[in-house]
């Protein structure tokens, strides 16, 4: 049986806000992997990117998410970039269910365009033409990584919430 659940998905498709409060339905404990990375570093994501590089930036990822994916009864905030390496996805389904949630490229543009500076990631691809080109990109890897899909253009939190528990119910293999 699995206890955990990853949310998984592009930046800007809700992953913390859903995350918080299907951890607090579920009740278990939300975790968020780009939090831990930050502490392991001593310093935010855009310095990490900016000074160590992206690979050592994913290098973190894999360590943190290796030891979230051995603790129980975690709802574990993956960052948007989790997927692209199949060992955290493997990683993390030894004890979880994998969430992806998905969301259009406009919605994505709408949720990320305040908190611009905090991804590098979409600095790098900006506005809707970035947002559209490296949707494609990501795409397979999220497909292949869920379990659960939701798209949440068109939810509310509770909505998204209510859906992701809906189907986790369905799941004999989640408790
Ligand atoms: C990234 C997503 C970010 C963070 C980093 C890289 C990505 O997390 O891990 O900036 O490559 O998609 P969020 O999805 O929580 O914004």
């Amino acid at each position: 049986m699995k206890n955990n659940v990853a949310l998984t998905g592009f930046m800007g498709v809700g992953k913390t806000s859903v995350g918080k409060l299907l951890a607090e339905r579920l009740g278990k404990k939300y975790v968020e992997a780009d939090s831990l990375i930050v502490e392991k570093a001593g310093k935010a994501i855009p310095r990490i990117f900016q000074e160590d590089g992206e690979i050592a930036f994913r290098q973190l990822e894999i360590e943190i998410i290796k030891k979230l994916a051995s603790q129980e009864n975690l709802v574990i905030d993956c960052g948007g970039g989790v997927v692209l390496n199949k060992i955290n996805i493997d990683r993390l389904r030894q004890n979880a269910i994998v969430v992806s949630l998905t969301a259009s490229p406009e919605t994505i543009l709408k949720r990320t365009s305040s908190n611009g500076d905090g991804r590098p990631v979409l600095k790098q691809n900006n506005g809707i033409g970035g947002i559209i080109s490296l949707l494609r990109l990501r795409k397979p890897y999220y497909e292949q990584a869920a379990e659960i899909k939701i798209d949440t253009s068109k939810l509310s939190i509770e909505s998204a919430v209510a859906k992701i528990i809906e189907q986790l119910k369905e799941n004999e293999d989640f408790h």
